[in-house]
């Protein structure tokens, strides 16, 4: 039954409700501590030992061993099916469950999530081939031969070529209402009813060169396409779609993965021709933002990948201002041993006509001497203020502090401070000592009481799923995780979904990450793990947790290694395979 109602949906919903509301109108809750109490509704008892979370959204009675979200605690206490509670909760939030959610085209978002994946991807291939058979591919050719690519990159970042007709697409997939329907929701092609109220289709991407975007697991969710016809928008991207959110996704990213992580740094750019020109000339760690101003999930999603981050802009005002942009998107994620810098290119250059010009070494000298974070920032503020005057300094304090409260490393900001103490000739403050930053620095002992604690009795996997659950805040935390996936290990596939879900979303809670699995047959073994006594005490937390992802990683080295050695037996190996397997064999020495 849940499958008919949107998954999306169902987590919009859950955000918007507070469990401490819904059953407080139906059992008077009483606050203590961080929770709350009752006497449980669901046994016989005089002293309470009901309580709600309000963090983890969940309830759980320590006398009878229920538990679960508000949607279960509606279910339990009313006694109503999971579309009634859905139905509750709704109008208590004053939503409408979507209308679709009760088609039968709607069999289950999951379902529903594939055929359109599927669909996108028949479209790349298409776009493609258009490129070797299109009666019209010259002026595709001799665009991309113009533009300096060679047919090895073009082939690489699967760039194809979307004719310019009107239905070329729809004529080649639109052949059954299903697919018409996927090909609409994936934003391929356009409906609309002429006048006398016929359904149209019409190709959305026409005479445009076509760059697939992949998600950072490799599937193909969207296009970014460049005009050749002079008649549109130099640029036209997918359009927000089940699969496709423009401000999630970074051009690139999955390939740039493992030289972000080999080379500790990840480099942003603005232009897909910016990404693909860097990775011709062997600089593979680029991404691009799809034509949106950095978003906070693009910064956490680089800076888990490597803890540094190079910005790269046009040297033109616009181009200073989207930089600021940056900045004060990258502030909140400065924990200390994290860097951001800001490359800005001449005038009228960009990424792809700079490493043209002067090749991969020349550019990566100017990513090397690009300017730190801090020279920025005060750089910045400081470029219309006369600071011999006492009202300019007050004027710099009173802009600068409030962007470097928001710098949670707490080393990284007090140097900050210091500089703009120096700069303003007295000492500059934060409002008030964040303690809770300071007591994620263990000390010797609390070290100690962490080895003591750590839990043997659950596979790795299981521990790491555990504690996420419980603290949806550790994806962010942790160490780079993104090479994870590739590791053959059981429930490795639901921790790889957790962590994807909790990153980027600051709202996450216990129980929405647990609503993603109400219908998989281990529900309730996620559920037993999401209130298991894991002993940790908080401030190792992120500690111990990075412990984990980190002998997790030291497995796949080892899969993988194994890997190799199984395949030399069979064959010679490439190059390539050689190279890793070296590394590899000494990281291990090293270990
Ligand atoms: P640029 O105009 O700098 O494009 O836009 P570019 O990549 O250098 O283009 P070429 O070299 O002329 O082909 C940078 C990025 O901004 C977005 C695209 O993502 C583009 O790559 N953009 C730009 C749009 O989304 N729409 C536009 O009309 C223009
Ligand atoms: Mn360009």
């Amino acid at each position: 039954m849940a499958g008919l109602i949107p998954r999306e949906f169902i987590d919009d919903l859950m955000q918007r409700t507070d469990i401490v509301d819904v059953i407080d109108s139906m059992v008077p809750l009483q606050k203590k501590g961080q929770e709350y109490m009752a006497c449980c509704p669901f046994h016989d008892e005089k002293t309470p030992s009901f309580t709600v979370s309000p963090q983890k959204q969940f309830f759980y009675c320590f006398g009878c061993g229920e538990s679960g979200s508000a949607i279960d605690f509606l279910m339990k206490y009313q006694n109503l099916g999971f579309i009634e509670a859905i139905e509750d909760l709704s109008s208590r939030a004053g939503l409408e469950i979507p209308h679709s959610a009760t088609a039968s085209e709607f069999t289950t978002s999951h379902g529903h999530a594939n055929r359109l994946l599927e669909i996108v991807d028949k479209a790349n291939l298409w776009f493609q081939e258009q490129l070797k058979v299109n009666p019209d591919r010259k002026t595709a050719i001799s665009y991309l031969r113009s533009r300096g690519l060679t047919a090895r990159i073009i082939l690489e970042f699967g760039i194809g070529y979307a004719p310019d007709s009107w239905n070329g697409l729809f004529n080649e997939l639109g052949k059954t209402p299903t697919n018409v329907e996927s090909l609409v929701t994936a934003g391929l092609i356009s409906h609309k009813q002429d006048v006398q109220g016929r359904d149209r289709h019409y190709d959305r991407f026409r005479g445009r060169i076509m760059f697939p975007i992949e998600d950072s697991r490799g599937r193909i969710v969207g296009f970014g396409a460049r005009d050749l016809t002079d008649k549109g928008p130099k640029y036209l991207n997918s359009p927000e779609t089940p699969l496709f959110h423009k401000g999630r996704e970074l051009y690139g990213l999955h390939r740039a993965r493992r030289a972000i992580g080999k080379q500790n740094r990840s480099i942003v750019v603005e232009g897909y021709m910016d990404v693909v020109s860097l990775v011709q000339f062997g600089i593979e760690n680029a991404v691009a933002a799809l034509g949106t101003a950095t978003t906070p999930y693009h910064v956490q999603r680089l800076f888990r990948l490597a803890p540094d981050i190079v910005f790269c802009f046009d040297g033109d005002q616009a181009g200073r201002n989207a930089a600021w942009k940056a900045l004060t998107t990258a502030l909140p994620e400065m924990r200390d041993g994290r860097q951001a810098s800001f490359l800005f290119l001449d005038e009228g250059e960009d990424p792809d006509t700079t490493v043209r010009s002067t090749g991969a070494e020349g550019f990566l000298r100017k990513v090397d001497s690009a300017l730190p974070l801090t020279d920025f920032l005060f750089d910045s503020l400081m470029a219309n203020i006369d600071l011999q005057r006492m009202d300019g300094r007050a004027k710099l304090a009173s802009m600068a502090k409030p962007l470097l409260m928001n710098i949670p490393g707490t080393t990284l900001r007090s140097i900050m401070f210091d500089r703009l103490s120096t700069h303003c000739g007295i000492t500059v403050k934060p409002d008030e000592p964040d303690q809770s930053s300071i007591s994620q620095n263990p000390t010797a002992g609390t070290k100690q009481r962490h080895e003591r604690n750590i839990d043997r009795q659950l596979p790795l996997v299981a521990q790491a799923i555990s504690l996420l659950l419980q603290h949806p805040d550790l994806a962010s935390n942790g160490p780079n995780f993104s090479a994870l996936d590739e590791l053959q290990a059981d429930g490795l596939d639901v921790l790889v979904d957790l962590l994807d879900a909790c990153c980027g979303d600051p709202d996450v809670t216990t129980a929405r990450l647990l609503e993603r699995f109400r219908d998989a047959p281990y529900h309730s073994y996620l559920e037993h793990l999401a209130l298991r006594d894991h002993h940790v005490q908080d401030d190792v937390l992120i500690e111990h947790f990075g412990e984990i992802i980190r002998k997790l990683l030291a497995r796949l080295r080892k899969q993988r290694h194994d890997e190799l050695i199984e395949k030399s037996s069979q064959r010679p190996l490439e190059q390539h395979e050689k190279e890793e397997l070296l590394s590899l064999q000494q990281e291990r020495v090293h270990q």
